[in-house]
């Protein structure tokens, strides 16, 4: 099977929604309503990817940095085409971008509860920061 890898834009944001929507470890805020995925694009142009087979989306990955850090969002594969490395080559799309960038760090947020997650990111390289918890307010 072929797969396609490209940079993410707007022109399959539906479809890339969708897939957001079908799976459960992705939890989806206003944040990744049209305007606002637009808008992140924007500020990190080139820095987010999805990969198609059979013609439609089947992962993504957003990403970006403010400068000093990079972040990674949404990895995710729909379930009929996971195990085959797609999200790992997302992820080595996304981080050698940031590299040609000059970012040297990349973070990840992943749910307690998601253990496939952890394997994978402990796979890629990932530890998990343990002298440090993360705080968050809506602003
Ligand atoms: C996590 C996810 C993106 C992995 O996608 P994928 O394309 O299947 O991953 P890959 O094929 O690139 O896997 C790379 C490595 O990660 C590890 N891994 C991936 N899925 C795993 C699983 N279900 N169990 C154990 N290890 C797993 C393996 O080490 C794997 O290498 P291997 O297949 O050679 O053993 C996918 O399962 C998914 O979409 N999950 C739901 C969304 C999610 O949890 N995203 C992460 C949120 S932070």
């Amino acid at each position: 099977m072929e797969y396609i890898y490209d940079k993410m834009r707007m022109a399959e944001y539906e479809e890339i929604y969708a897939l957001w929507r079908s799976i459960p470890e992705v939890s989806l805020s206003e944040a990744d309503e049209r305007e606002c995925i637009d808008a992140y694009l924007l500020r990190n142009p080139g820095q987010s990817f999805l990969c198609k087979a059979d013609g439609r989306v089947v992962g993504t990955v957003l990403c970006g940095n403010d400068g000093r850090r990079a972040f990674l969002y949404h990895l995710a594969v729909c379930p009929a085409y996971r195990r085959r490395g797609i999200a790992a080559e997302l992820v080595r799309l996304a981080i050698g971008k940031q590299k040609s960038l000059g970012i040297m760090k990349c973070a990840v947020f992943i749910l307690d509860e998601n253990d496939v997650g952890k394997r994978f990111w402990q796979h890629a390289g990932f530890t998990a920061v343990q002298e440090a918890d993360t705080m968050a307010k809506n602003i």
